[in-house]
């Protein structure tokens, strides 16, 4: 089990109409990134957020900006979630055809370079990614909404993709994303995970987002 941790909260679950305060709330509390979910509309059915966001955020922290693109053609997006202040852009493996390519861009750009996959989809799909990738991103929902039940069938994909990361010899971060909470953070964890995303969990806990935030790292390292 690595040794290093943080949570990511997911802003789509945040007010929108204290955008700003919730992000320094989050990052007072001891957030490590701050994870952005853009969604077109096609790769999934939802529609979020575009650089527009990003650059508002970017303005809000800090910390970096940890950005997920749930979208087509993601390679026609990278600049301008570059531009606006991403730290980290995500892509889905099943977007890209040429994902060695789509990651050296995004490198090119001065960003961290992320892959992520939905459920159902192998760890076998991220060969020729893994050597390449800072953060290797494992869905535990069907993306599209927060506030989804996890999906406990996806644990042992996780726990695969950390091998062989172990066997490359790899750096990356290996994060989670997808109905965290106190009582499923400890199980992706044990499977190797090292950097947790939380919507609801944090945004949605009844006594504050700093309550959430520590319920979760509490939870980690009981
Ligand atoms: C799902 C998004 C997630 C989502 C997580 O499509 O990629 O980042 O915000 O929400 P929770 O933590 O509520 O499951
Ligand atoms: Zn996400």
């Amino acid at each position: 089990m690595p040794n290093r941790f943080l949570i990511a909260p997911s802003i789509l679950s945040a007010d929108f109409t204290r955008l700003g305060e919730q992000i320094a709330e989050a990052e007072a509390a001891g957030a490590g990134w701050i994870h952005v979910d853009v969604m077109d509309g096609h790769f999934v059915p939802n529609l979020t957020m575009g650089p527009f966001i990003v650059e508002a955020c970017r303005r809000a922290t800090q910390l970096p900006l940890n950005v997920h693109l749930m979208v087509e053609h993601p390679e026609k997006l990278l600049e301008p979630f570059a531009k606006a202040g991403a730290s980290h852009l995500i892509v889905h493996i099943e977007a890209c055809q040429n994902i060695a390519g789509v990651l050296a861009e995004i490198k090119r750009l001065g960003c961290q370079a992320g892959v992520t996959l939905n459920p159902g989809t192998p760890a076998s799909s991220l060969e020729a990614a893994l050597p390449l990738a800072d953060i290797v991103l494992v869905l535990t929902v069907h993306p599209g909404y927060s506030g989804q039940e996890f999906i406990g069938r996806e644990v042992p994909k996780v726990a695969e993709i950390r091998r062989r990361l172990d066997q490359l010899g790899s750096p990356a971060w290996l994060e989670v994303d997808g109905g965290i909470s106190v009582q499923t953070i400890c199980q992706v964890r044990e499977a190797g995970a090292d950097a947790f995303v939380a919507a609801s969990a944090v945004f949605g806990h009844p006594n504050g987002i700093a309550a959430g935030i520590q319920a979760l790292k509490n939870a980690i390292i009981s």
